[in-house]
């Protein structure tokens, strides 16, 4: 109810302005110690039954901020204070780029959805290590790393993936290769098992540590290519899978086709992506026979979705555009359900 005002307002402005005006909000709370802990204790459930071991990493829950919201981790302590068990940054490019003109972020409130075509908008990865090094991170952290626009060459597209991976492996708990996004031309490619055994070769074999690689994969594939994947993933020893990214697909929305065609590209994130992303869960868990673990993005907009996820098969969940419409009491929610739930073990 608190949230719907709020929201009734923030949604007055562009999307992109108003995060920006959210973030420089909750930076500006977390740096005063009573409101911190104010906020922390509305919206942060602590309880050991929430933990999860999940490739050899602990989650305080299993409930997580995806990638895209925070891409050059500047708020993970102030993101923190909203119960996430375990927030992604990124994703991050070798070079800072723009990404693609504004305005590239679009809201479907009768979807309950979004259009992003962000471009990897980011500071590189510099700029990024700098900043890490100089914070302590109060939560599991994944870094989401990705390709330059302007890397073309299948040769330089690894070279970007290696050079992410070495600069941000020493500051993240897993890593993931983003190979999903629609808005980075030739990104997808990187799905078809060729080229994906190619990418993995050379960064499992730079990945000495071990630490827990992960692949970021798009809605908008065939089953086919879905086994490829897990045959590639089980091959060369990939931790787990996030399924799923954004989709380009425009089928079934509730939005006008002139509004739709007036937005133009862009992947969809939200309720319209659910069932698709739920289908490629539900059959990764079975044709892996549930040795992949998976982390759900896709969707999760209700309690109900969480649960849905975690019934398909998935072991984490990520959550975007439900924190948008529905605001951090959903985390809170969603952790409170799955201790109902499941409340000696685990899903
Ligand atoms: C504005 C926006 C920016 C995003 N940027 C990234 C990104 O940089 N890297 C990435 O892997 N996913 C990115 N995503 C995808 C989300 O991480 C998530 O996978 C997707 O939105 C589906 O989850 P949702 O339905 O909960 O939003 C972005 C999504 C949105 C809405």
């Amino acid at each position: 109810m608190y949230y719907y005002f709020i929201k009734k307002f923030l949604f007055l402005f562009d999307p992109e302005k108003i995060h920006y005006f959210f973030c420089y909000v909750i930076n500006f709370f977390y740096k005063i110690p009573f409101v911190k802990k104010i906020i922390c204790k509305a919206y942060c459930i602590k309880d050991k039954r929430l933990q999860r071991k999940v490739f050899g990493i602990t989650f305080h829950n299993p409930v997580g901020l995806a990638a895209g919201f925070d891409k050059n981790g500047q708020m993970i302590g102030p993101l923190s204070m909203f119960g996430f068990g375990f927030i992604e940054i990124g994703t991050i490019t070798p070079l800072p780029q723009n990404g693609h003109p504004q305005p590239r972020l679009f809201r479907l409130p009768k979807d309950q959805a979004l259009i992003n075509r962000m471009g990897f908008n980011n500071q590189g990865l510099n700029k990024i290590v700098e900043r890490l090094k100089k914070k302590k991170i109060p939560l599991t952290l994944g870094i989401n790393i990705g390709k330059n626009k302007s890397t073309i060459e299948k040769k330089d597209i690894i070279s970007d993936y290696i050079t992410c991976f070495d600069a941000l492996y020493p500051y993240a708990h897993y890593v993931v290769l983003n190979i999903s996004s629609p808005n980075t031309q030739g990104l997808r490619k990187l799905q078809q098992k060729e080229d994906l055994l190619i990418l993995l070769d050379y960064i499992q074999k730079k990945n000495q540590k071990n630490i827990p690689l992960l692949i970021k994969i798009a809605p908008d594939i065939t089953k086919e290519a879905i086994d490829d994947i897990i045959s590639v993933v089980q091959e060369k020893k990939i931790a787990g899978i996030i399924a799923t990214n954004t989709t380009t697909s425009r089928v079934g929305l509730k939005t006008s086709v002139q509004k739709i065609k007036s937005i133009g590209d862009g992947g969809i994130s939200g309720l319209p992506l659910k069932e698709k992303s739920t289908k490629i869960i539900r059959y990764i868990a079975k044709k892996s026979n549930h040795t992949i673990p998976i982390i759900a993005s896709g969707g999760i907009l209700s309690v109900a979705d969480a649960l849905e996820k975690i019934e398909a098969g998935a072991t984490l969940l990520q959550i975007y555009t439900g924190f948008i419409y529905q605001g951090p009491g959903l985390i809170k929610a969603i952790n409170k359900a799955i201790l109902e739930k499941y409340p000696s073990k685990g899903p």
